[in-house]
């Protein structure tokens, strides 16, 4: 690279338009700046003190008093208004987004594919794809930071937060933990692959591991929620095949949407929301599961029809 440059690479649909609010705002300081220098050293050499010129008082002065509130009034207002709707329009989660499961932990991101593929520090998608990742941490906060795609999302323990991007061309961009984190957070970082659809189902398919729901199955005998989520005489906990995006009704009252913060809590603290017409028996799975066997039970309950839960 010739020069200094100022901007990470632009390479996702987002990173032009958070550029440009972002020279706005620039611009905007670097004007003020410079016309309040400027009448500093103007005023302080037109008034300077001379011999047989007193000071004069001046009381009120209504235009300039009106100016000099609507015009940064306005201003401001524009500064919100643009970066509120950038703001909106890039949380929302395009519908035909890829999901991709990414765990924080002192001191890496564990990423996995839903075809099974993992990861760890790095970060395969294909080009002009919506990327959709749903963070777990493991233990700290950290924070998932892409440079090049203008995308920053901390990453919380104890909840998903979900961040989304498409990138426009192929190539490998940096990925950062911008948190700090603990003695290695400077080596928490990355690098994100940005390839040709065809290159990256060459590479997905190139390693054959169990896929999330696969292990999720697993999980949900080894942990024996199969013992009470199964439908039949046995069934004593809600049947959970066709549940995932519904809302439930909860005993003592109110509703809740069957998602991913609400069967994770489900699993941690079973009792925080039980549904209506069970009791509370689960016990909580709180110090014996980890964040990634968690978001693999969540891929299985997904899966799951109306009648599969067996
Ligand atoms: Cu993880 Cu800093």
């Amino acid at each position: 690279m010739i020069g200094f440059p100022l901007f990470p690479e632009v390479a996702s649909t987002i990173a032009r338009s958070v550029d440009l609010l972002y020279f706005f705002l620039t611009a905007v300081a670097v004007f003020f700046s410079i016309l309040i220098f400027a009448c500093i050293v103007y005023f302080a050499v037109k008034y300077r003190r001379q011999p047989g010129r007193a000071a004069e008082q001046v009381q009120g002065a209504i235009g300039l008093e009106i100016a000099w509130a609507a015009v940064p009034f306005l201003i401001t207002i524009v500064m919100f208004t643009w970066g509120s709707s950038l703001y909106i329009a890039n949380s929302r989660v395009p519908q035909q987004a890829m999901d991709i499961y990414v765990v924080g932990r002192q001191w890496m991101w564990k990423i996995q594919h839903p075809s099974g593929r993992r990861e760890i520090n790095e970060l395969h998608v294909p080009v002009g794809q919506a990327i959709k990742l749903t963070l777990a941490s493991q233990d700290v906060i950290h924070s998932f930071y892409i440079p090049a795609f203008r995308v920053k999302q901390d990453v919380l323990p104890g909840r998903y937060v979900t961040m989304w991007f498409q990138a426009t061309r192929t190539g490998e961009f940096h990925l950062f933990c911008a948190e700090y984190c603990g003695t290695s957070h400077s080596g928490m970082i990355g690098r994100v692959v940005v390839m040709q659809p065809e290159d990256f189902e060459k590479w997905l398919g190139g390693v054959t591991e169990e896929t999330p729901v696969q292990a999720g199955e697993r999980l949900f005998s080894e942990f024996n929620c199969i013992n009470c989520h199964a439908t039949g005489s046995r069934q004593r906990c809600p049947q959970l095949g066709g549940l995932y995006g519904r809302e439930v009704e909860l005993e003592g009252g109110g509703r809740t949407t069957f998602d991913e913060p609400y069967i994770r809590e489900s699993i941690i603290a079973p009792n925080a929301k039980v549904v209506k017409g069970y009791s509370p028996l689960m016990p909580s799975y709180r110090g014996q599961i980890s964040e990634e066997q968690i978001l693999d039970l969540i891929a299985y309950i997904r899966s799951l029809t109306p009648e599969g839960a067996e």
